[in-house]
């Protein structure tokens, strides 16, 4: 028998403020048309006034706990993954934890940006193989609208806030890939181009920041980093990509989604996408996507999902799962 981490529930949750692309015409020289067929968003919300990313984030893990039959008290440990916390320290993961009402297990937070939820899984996927827990909230929140520099139109028209979650769950498996759970994961990053997508402000320097991406490298690299990375995962699992039902793909850009498929030689009817709705939610967009393909009756149990993402260190991963 071989214990695996599986997926029991999933939730998310959106701020109810939506911002259309057109609204972003008044104040800077783009269009809607040109956001739309350069990245396929549409709109996405942003957080009010006081919503902060522990707020987004436990609103997701109770959905997550309500679609998955359990209450916090049932839950081991938190992980959350994100990049703009409400405060510099303690984690947005005790945060949620509190608010949660818990009084035991542990939590914290895991930070490679738009990769953070496959870091995330990853971690918790260890920490659920290893013994260390049996029951593991994995949630991605962002908050990227504080982190925009609303005079530059080639970033703060493509980023949204959001949080999604899902619970992990120990489970006895046969160990072959016919098994629920997660079946294998793959981390890279390269910090040599840190400076291709980066925030130009931190605690060390005093500072908050703004988001600075070069996008279209950023680009170059995703399509070509994304493909590699999934078949590396699925070739750890023993899985050929004409296997999988559902890609749940990082929700940057439509143009890199649809690149990455036909990389794998899917097509985009096996790919969940949520991008026109969402914009690009770092973290957050694997866990809303997913939350979002099951709500849609696109994810079903015995499923077998890729999800992929890369972001800035450069970091990337991706993770294999049967739903
Ligand atoms: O989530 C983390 C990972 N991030 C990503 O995956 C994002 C990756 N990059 C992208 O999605 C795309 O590169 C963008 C959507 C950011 C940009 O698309 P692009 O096709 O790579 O365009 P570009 O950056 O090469 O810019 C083309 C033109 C430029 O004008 P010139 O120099 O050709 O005159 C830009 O100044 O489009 C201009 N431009 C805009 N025009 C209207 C840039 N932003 C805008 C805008 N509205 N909002």
């Amino acid at each position: 028998m071989t214990r695996r981490a599986v997926v029991i529930g999933a939730g998310h949750y959106l701020p109810e403020r939506i911002v259309e692309n057109a609204e972003f015409e008044a104040t800077l020289d783009t269009s809607d048309e040109w956001i739309r067929s350069r990245s396929g968003i549409e709109r996405r919300h942003f957080a009010a006034e006081g919503e902060t990313t522990s707020h987004m984030a436990t609103h997701a893990a109770k959905a997550a706990l309500k679609s998955a039959g359990r209450t916090a008290a049932d839950v081991d440990a938190i992980v959350v993954a994100t990049s703009t916390p409400d405060l510099t320290f303690p984690s947005a993961a005790t945060m949620v934890q509190s608010q949660l009402g818990m009084t035991s297990g542990f939590a914290f937070d895991v930070q490679a940006v738009c990769a953070g939820f496959v870091y995330a899984l990853t971690n918790a996927n260890a920490l659920i193989v290893s013994g260390q827990a049996d029951r593991v909230l994995v949630i991605g929140a962002e908050t990227f609208s504080r982190i925009m520099d609303w005079t530059d139109r080639s970033t703060c028209v493509l980023f949204g806030d959001g949080a999604g979650a899902v619970l992990l769950e120990a489970q006895e498996g046969e160990g072959t890939s016919a098994d629920r759970g997660i079946l294998a994961t793959d981390l890279n990053s390269d910090g040599r181009y840190q400076d291709l997508l980066y925030v130009d402000g931190g605690v060390s320097t005093q500072t908050t920041g703004h988001l600075r991406m070069q996008g279209n490298q950023v680009f170059r690299h995703a399509v070509e980093k994304l493909a590699a990375t999934a078949h590396t995962a699925l070739d750890k699992a023993g899985i050929a990509a004409t296997d999988v039902d559902w890609i749940v793909p990082h929700q940057a850009n439509i143009r890199i989604i649809q690149g990455t498929a036909k990389k794998m030689a899917l097509p985009m009817d096996k790919v969940v996408v949520t991008v026109q709705d969402h914009g690009n939610t770092s973290a957050a967009s694997i866990p809303l996507a997913l939350s979002v393909g099951v709500e849609r009756g696109q994810i079903k149990p015995g499923d077998l999902l890729v999800t992929e993402a890369i972001g800035g260190g450069l970091a990337w991963g991706a993770v294999v799962l049967r739903w």
